[in-house]
């Protein structure tokens, strides 16, 4: 409904905070997310937000919450940003994750009862355990790690300060750990990378290892979720699963269910007129529909709305018809590892339980309260043999 009701309305946030958010088609998406009048920096961002809520009566500080990692870096100091992290998050370092994210799905898989919660039991803490094991986070602080960032999902100030807090305070001290006794996990790696003789500083690294865990976490949840709910969904498809159908089948889930909503903040530094009518003016607030681009009449025709695990990718590139990972400088840094999450989840249920079905209708499943991601709260299934 949003996308045919013009490319731009209102909406406020939990916090108070109104933002305006853009549901356009595929191309347009995507040059706006590569437009440089749309800008991330942190401290503009946090400046036009908080004068915002001070003038609703609501002064609120978020300086711990939007900090300078990449994702609230303008170009071109996020090219060094991206650089430093890029160069401890390797595609090698990621593909070499592979067999032992595959292990512990299938771990996950055969501890699941008969009567199973399929984000409870495996698409919630795969990612969590992937992006622990990644950064080198100790087993016995995981679940208080996946509290923290769950209350600061909600983007409710109650929730999220103390959450936050909690984060950066144990961040902090894993840090100066690593620093003490380096190991071969990415956060060691994160502490020594150098690019042209710099480092990430203490507050880069906080912010960076904070982003790494909120963005690599419940994105894949939902990815996983939203897959499996309209796999068991669509007749056959389940069936039809296999490891050379499992790609396309989570691209469309992608482009048809996007795990990620909109965008996160932006806030516009010109007035920028939109095609279609309708326009953002300087000073504005933006969040960028992810869900609404994916479902573009004019990329996938009159069946953009179905969903259709054999469909051909309608651009022949990599990005498959949708921005669910972004584009342009921002595009999402842990695409390939999400995919790899989602195959390892999706293959190893399927092996297991090739008759697995939803416990409920789907259409009665209820999605979680957040603002930015697209999950399910839950998935009841029933897993037979
Ligand atoms: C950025 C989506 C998984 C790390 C982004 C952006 C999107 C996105 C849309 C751009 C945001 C913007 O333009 O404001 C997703 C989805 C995921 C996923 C849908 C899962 C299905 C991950 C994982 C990681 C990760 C697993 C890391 C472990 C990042 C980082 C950025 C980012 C670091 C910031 C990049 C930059 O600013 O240059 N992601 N993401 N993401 N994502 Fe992901």
């Amino acid at each position: 409904a949003l996308a045919r009701s013009g490319p731009v309305h209102t909406a406020e946030l939990p916090n108070g905070l109104e933002v305006l958010v853009t549901t356009l088609g595929l191309d347009a998406t995507r040059s706006l997310l590569n437009d440089s009048r749309l800008s991330k920096d942190a401290a503009g961002l946090r400046a036009a937000m908080q004068d915002q809520l001070a003038r609703k009566g609501r002064p609120t500080d978020l300086s711990r919450i939007i900090g300078p990692s990449m994702l609230n870096t303008d170009p071109p100091h996020h090219r060094k940003l991206r650089a430093l992290v890029s160069q401890a998050f390797t595609s090698r370092r990621v593909e070499a994750l592979r067999p032992a994210v595959e292990r512990t799905a299938a771990e996950m898989v055969a501890a699941l009862p008969a009567d199973a919660d399929l984000i409870a039991g495996l698409a919630f803490p795969l990612p969590l355990a992937v992006i622990c094991d990644l950064l080198g986070v100790p087993v016995e602080d995981r679940e208080r790690l996946h509290e923290w960032t769950s209350a600061m999902m909600t983007e409710r100030p109650e929730l999220v300060v103390p959450a936050s807090d909690a984060m950066v305070g144990y961040l902090a001290g894993l840090i100066e750990y690593k620093r003490d006794q380096p190991d071969d996990a990415l956060l060691s790696g994160l502490v020594q990378a150098q690019v042209d003789g710099d480092r990430l500083t203490p507050e880069e690294l906080l912010t960076t290892a904070i982003l790494l865990i909120v963005a690599g976490h419940e994105t894949t949840t939902g990815l996983i979720g939203n897959a499996a709910v309209a796999l068991l969904a669509t007749p056959g498809a389940w069936t039809a699963l296999n490891t050379d159908t499992v790609g396309a089948a989570i691209e469309e889930t992608a482009r048809w269910d996007s795990p990620v909503r909109v965008t996160p903040h932006y806030r516009a530094v010109a007035d920028i007129d939109l095609p279609g009518g309708g326009a953002i003016p300087e000073g504005a607030v933006v969040m960028i529909s992810l869900g609404t681009a994916g479902r573009d009449q004019e990329v996938h025709g009159p069946t953009a709305d179905w969903f259709d695990p054999t469909r051909a990718p309608a651009s022949g590139n990599a990005a498959l018809g949708h921005a669910t990972f972004g584009h342009g400088v921002h595009y999402c840094l842990g695409h390939h590892l999400a995919r790899i999450e989602a195959r390892a989840a999706l293959m190893a249920l399927r092996e297991r339980y090739p008759n697995a079905r939803l416990a409920v209708d789907p259409a009665d499943l209820e999605r979680g309260d957040k603002v930015v991601t697209n999950t399910f709260a839950t998935v009841p299934a029933r897993l037979e043999p």
